[in-house]
């Protein structure tokens, strides 16, 4: 039975990095089902106690749509408070160029894959007039690295914008824009932040930014270093 303010949330890529350091801030309050790649196999020990785990493979974005709703519904729910869309990856560019491969599996992963997702949630998140939070970067902007990266942000950004108003009145849409985080997303895309690395922020530290701006519903948020040195990993609304 789910008590008044226990929230059933769906993490996307909650089994690393940020996605698990929100899991395990809210793992204690709400109900989790969380989403990866990697086989339930890999990621037993990992998980917060409780939470449910669906293998939805974000390289083929309509599958992955698939694989949510079904993980869901084998969950036994038939609503959804938050969707957070927090999946991502990031492959370093030569020169500034990508390769035709990494632009695709980039876009797919990032963009495609939360579009499909986000249209497939729809009718369990209109139910409980409950929020989709879509996982962008400050990168939105622009980046000289990551430009694949860069641009599926910048479409996550116009599609919260899009989306927000379509849905207004059924359910919030938001976007939240992480600065870098202390994860593995860099080693894992091939990028070497060097020294720049003591100066990101503690995965916890995002995941509590991330908790109270999701309660808060704004959008476009920006969580970095000035937020956090205004006290944002400390003060806020509570999930
Ligand atoms: N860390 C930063 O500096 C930073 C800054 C701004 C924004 N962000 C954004 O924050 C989000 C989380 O990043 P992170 O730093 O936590 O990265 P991370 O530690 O590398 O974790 C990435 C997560 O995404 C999942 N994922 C990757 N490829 C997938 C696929 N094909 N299908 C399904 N799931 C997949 C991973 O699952 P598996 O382990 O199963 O592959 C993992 O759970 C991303 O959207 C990223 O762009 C990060």
């Amino acid at each position: 039975m789910i008590g008044a303010k226990q929230r059933r949330i769906l993490i996307t890529g909650g089994n690393a990095g940020l996605g698990l350091a929100l899991a395990k801030k809210l793992a204690r309050r709400h109900t989790l089902l969380l989403s990866g790649r990697k086989s339930q196999n890999e990621v037993a020990g990992t998980l917060p106690a409780g939470a449910g785990y669906v293998v939805a493979d974000q390289s083929e974005p309509e599958n992955s749509a698939l694989a949510l709703v079904r993980g869901i519904r084998d969950f036994g729910w038939d609503g959804l408070d938050n969707a957070v869309l927090n999946a991502g990856i990031g492959i370093a560019a030569v020169d500034g160029v990508d390769s035709t491969d990494a632009i695709r599996e980039t876009l797919d992963v990032n963009l495609l894959a939360a579009i499909m997702q986000a249209q497939a949630l729809f009718p369990l998140l209109r139910k409980s007039r409950g929020t989709l939070t879509l996982i962008g970067s400050v990168v939105h902007k622009g980046s000289a690295t990551i430009p694949a990266y860069a641009a599926s942000k910048a479409g996550l950004h116009g599609f919260a914008r899009a989306l927000r108003s379509e849905w207004n009145g059924q359910v919030s849409v938001q976007v939240l824009h992480p600065g870098p985080a202390k994860t593995d997303i860099h080693d894992k895309a091939g990028y070497d932040p060097g020294r720049m690395r003591s100066l990101f922020l503690a995965p916890d530290d995002v995941a509590s930014m991330l908790a109270s701006a999701i309660a808060a519903r704004r959008s476009p948020v920006t969580l970095s270093w000035v937020r956090y040195l205004n006290g944002g990993a400390y003060t806020g609304r509570r999930l």
